[in-house]
């Protein structure tokens, strides 16, 4: 019989994972907390932008027209702890309020209200962002509370999956890295993941505290990879050379490589930010702080690159915001997405505002998010619309309708043609060919 799934937790993560077990032919309920969610999933809508996600998602969820009605969603703890043999934790780990930690209050809860119903033989496995020893913590409150006792079992799972791109990392990993402490658990999970590893998808199998620390080490070397970038576009700032060159030049290197090398304006988002602060600090409760100082230089790179744009707008305007019209290209994070958590285009955009700049925001997916988060900014419905009138034009999101915009018609409606990139996306020539002054970060010459 094939193995039947819960999904706990349906955000970016969770409901991506639901969809995707669906697509792998398993019978899953996706449970959360929050009715509207469950309501909305239930309808096959999803509560955020993700490309493919809804498609697939319709494709499974029962009731709807064609589909497999291999998913469904309850808010009911105990209807998902009779129904699964494996249920997933998928909740989210922000950061601490005025801390560096991880708040692992959702993951607790999660596993409490689980674990309490589990009367039958399960395995439980974690793939939320964790501190390392929680995955320990988590199995002993298990064996704690479960009813099956040591019939209920936990496995850890990280989860690599990245926003805009989601249903493709879920349905094809790079690679699959699990956390175990038995061979039925390995097998399970085997079973889960047989159609990725049939494909190639490389399996790891190790020990608890190694799963949890691939997943916080992999977004450590993401980070400093982009805040070397970063750092090496100020000293290009300061020597008057190109970083994009530098990038192209360094990434021909197959031990460097050219990804994860765009300098900009930095890094943002749910994850990385949050996750190398949060694991500075397990390492400090680990007494192994000084491993992991570097993080924090890593951090303060990426911090400042915010204002370094903000300071390079300043001075491109003359010196002041006062009385300035600035037109901003891009809310979200990253392009692909929805999301505006840390997003480097929303604070430089919140910085100028309150140095009395009037900002003028347009994004393609990120509106309504961005509008809830900086409710006093300005907000255009096109691009055109946002540059209409604007002195300055900033690139803070390299989304590619942006790429494709006519800097022709952008000039004829702009008060000034000036325009920044803070994204390293858009090509200086086209751009001056049509009359635009152009400045990107780290290429004070190019
Ligand atoms: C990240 C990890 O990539 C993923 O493996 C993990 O599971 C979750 O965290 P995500 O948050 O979706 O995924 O974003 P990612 O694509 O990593 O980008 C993070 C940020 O770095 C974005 O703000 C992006 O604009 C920025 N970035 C990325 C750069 O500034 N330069 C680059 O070269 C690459």
């Amino acid at each position: 019989m094939a193995l039947k799934i819960t999904v706990i937790g349906t955000g970016y993560l969770g409901a991506t994972h639901a969809a995707a077990m669906a697509e792998l032919g398993f019978e899953v309920i996706g449970l959360d907390v929050v009715p509207e969610k469950v309501a909305m999933l239930t309808r096959g809508e999803v509560p955020m932008y993700e490309p493919g996600l809804e498609e697939l998602l319709r494709r499974h969820v029962a009731g709807l027209d064609g589909s497999s009605d291999r998913l469904r969603f309850t808010q009911d703890w105990a209807e998902a702890a009779d129904f699964g043999d494996i249920h997933f934790i998928c909740v989210n780990t922000p950061q601490k309020q005025g801390e560096y930690g991880c708040d692992m209050t959702y993951v607790d809860s999660a596993v409490e209200s689980l674990a309490k119903h589990l009367h039958r033989p399960a395995l439980v496995v974690g793939k939320s962002t964790v501190p390392v020893g929680s995955a320990a913590r988590l199995a002993a409150r298990i064996s704690e509370l479960a009813p099956a006792g040591d019939e209920v079992e936990l496995a850890w799972n990280p989860e690599f999956l990245r926003e805009g791109f989601a249903v493709k990392d879920t349905l094809h990993p790079d690679r699959i890295v699990i956390g175990v402490h038995s061979e039925r658990a390995e097998r399970l999970l085997r079973e889960v993941y047989a159609t990725p590893i049939a494909e190639g998808s490389p399996f790891v199998v190790t020990d608890f505290p190694t799963a949890e620390l691939v997943k916080t080490s992999a977004n450590s070397f993401l980070a400093t990879k982009i805040s070397f970038i970063n750092a090496m576009a100020e000293v290009c700032e300061a020597a008057d050379g190109d970083v994009v060159k530098l990038a192209e030049a360094i990434g021909h290197d197959e031990r460097i490589g050219s990804k994860f090398l765009r300098a900009g304006i930095g890094f943002g988002g749910g994850c990385l930010p949050k996750d190398i602060r949060a694991f500075m600090a397990r390492a400090g409760e680990l007494g192994a702080d000084q491993a992991l100082t570097f993080l924090r230089e890593i951090d303060s790179i990426n911090m400042r690159r915010r204002g370094q744009m903000v300071d390079m707008t300043r001075e491109a305007v003359g010196g002041s915001f006062l009385g300035c019209r600035v037109a901003v290209l891009g809310a979200t994070f990253k392009p692909d997405s929805d999301d505006v958590r840390d997003s480097p285009a929303l604070n430089v955009a919140g910085q100028i505002h309150l140095q009395g700049g009037q900002v003028t925001v347009y994004d393609p997916k990120g509106m309504d998010n961005a509008r809830r988060l900086f409710p006093t900014l300005g907000y255009a419905p096109t691009a055109l619309d946002a540059v209409r009138g604007a002195d300055v034009v900033l690139h803070l999101t390299e989304w590619r309708e942006f790429r494709e915009l006519d800097p022709a018609a952008l000039a004829e409606v702009a008060t000034h043609r000036l325009l920044l990139d803070g994204r390293n996306a858009l090509d200086p020539e086209v751009w001056r060919a049509a009359g635009w002054t152009f400045r990107a970060m780290g290429r004070p010459t190019a």
